[in-house]
């Protein structure tokens, strides 16, 4: 995001308490080191930097930690962005766009999930986000505080470059993680149920290209200067992948195969989550590039094999 805003003549500033991030990949715009819920660190930065929008992608994400502790994702999700948003208010008009998941669904009832289809939300990490989207619209009508929360389904992918891409620590992303294995930095994929009611029985997801991502970033941030609102969009493909097509591909694509065992299903796994994006599509113009799963594994791959953190 960072490299498509300075590509966009944008200036940047990053706050970020490098808790699962990287200092080494803040190489556009200037890092701030500190926690979102610092206010006097906010304030600081805010009182310099004078920004014109907001892009709060800070938080915890790993959903069986979220089980486990529940309390440090209510705390660093939830109370650290309302702490933030407190800053944000101070600046008249500024925006912010909000990284919310498609977790905040819980178990799909439907085969393509649009931004209407409930929320039952099945894990703290979900509930976390969904209290988020909630604030932001209690923000919006007492406060006209502008907004947008993009719904990722599952990200994926590196920058086309090749300059920059996800490095997590513990590695819990399908794509990545199959090839840590590929590079035997990780032991064999464990597949989590092959008895699913899908294709090849294993689970079926959405990857939507990291770049799709931040195009869509920007086109929020443009809509909001024009026409001050609170909305909510899913971003995804609409395309389903499943497990099974991402080890083909990477096989594919490094010519090495993958290991990979079957194991149980994981609880709250469900077989398929696959985004209706028309809404994004219809009111921001967006236009996913990256449809083919291939095409959006090579250009992790790119990253990954050579990536120095
Ligand atoms: N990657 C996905 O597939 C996906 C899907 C849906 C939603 N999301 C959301 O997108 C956002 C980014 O995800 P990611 O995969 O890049 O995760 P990530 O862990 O790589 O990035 C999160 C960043 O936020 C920083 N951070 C966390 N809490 C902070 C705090 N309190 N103050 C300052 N910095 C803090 C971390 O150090 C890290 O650099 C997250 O909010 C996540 O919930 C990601």
């Amino acid at each position: 995001m960072c490299k498509l805003l300075a590509e966009h003549g944008h200036e940047v500033a990053v706050v970020d308490n490098l808790s699962t991030g990287h200092a080494e990949a803040v190489r556009w715009g200037e890092l701030h080191v500190g926690d979102i819920g610092d206010s006097a660190l906010l304030d600081r930065v805010f009182s310099d930097f004078r920004p014109e929008g907001v892009l709060h992608f800070a938080g915890k994400s790993i959903v069986e930690e979220s089980i486990t502790d529940p309390a440090s994702y209510y705390l660093n999700n939830f109370s650290s962005s309302l702490k933030l948003f407190e800053q944000v208010r101070k600046i008249p008009d500024c925006p912010v766009i909000f990284s919310s998941t498609a977790a905040i669904f819980g178990e799909p009832q439907s085969d393509q999930i649009t931004e209407a289809h409930p929320k039952y939300p099945i894990n703290a990490y979900g509930r976390s986000k969904l209290a988020v989207e909630q604030l932001l619209q209690d923000y919006w009508t007492a406060y006209s505080m502008p907004s947008m929360c993009f719904r990722y389904f599952n990200a994926a992918g590196a920058d086309p470059a090749g300059n920059i891409g996800e490095a997590h620590h513990p590695e819990t992303h399908l794509i990545p993680r199959v090839f840590d294995s590929i590079l035997g930095v990780a032991g064999a994929v464990k597949v989590f149920g092959n008895d699913y009611g899908t294709p090849d029985g294993t689970c079926v997801r959405d990857f939507v290209h990291v770049e799709d991502l931040c195009n869509a970033h920007l086109l929020g941030i443009e809509f909001l200067k024009d026409r001050h609102a609170a909305l909510t969009f899913n971003l995804g493909n609409g395309v389903g992948f499943s497990v099974m097509e991402v080890l083909k591909a990477a096989q594919n694509i490094t010519g090495i195969a993958v290991p990979y065992q079957f194991t149980g299903r994981r609880p709250g796994d469900s077989p398929r989550l696959v985004a209706d994006s028309s809404a994004a599509r219809e009111y921001l113009g967006w236009t996913p590039q990256y449809t083919e799963l291939p095409h959006i594994m090579k250009t992790a791959w790119n990253w990954h094999r050579d990536r120095k953190f």
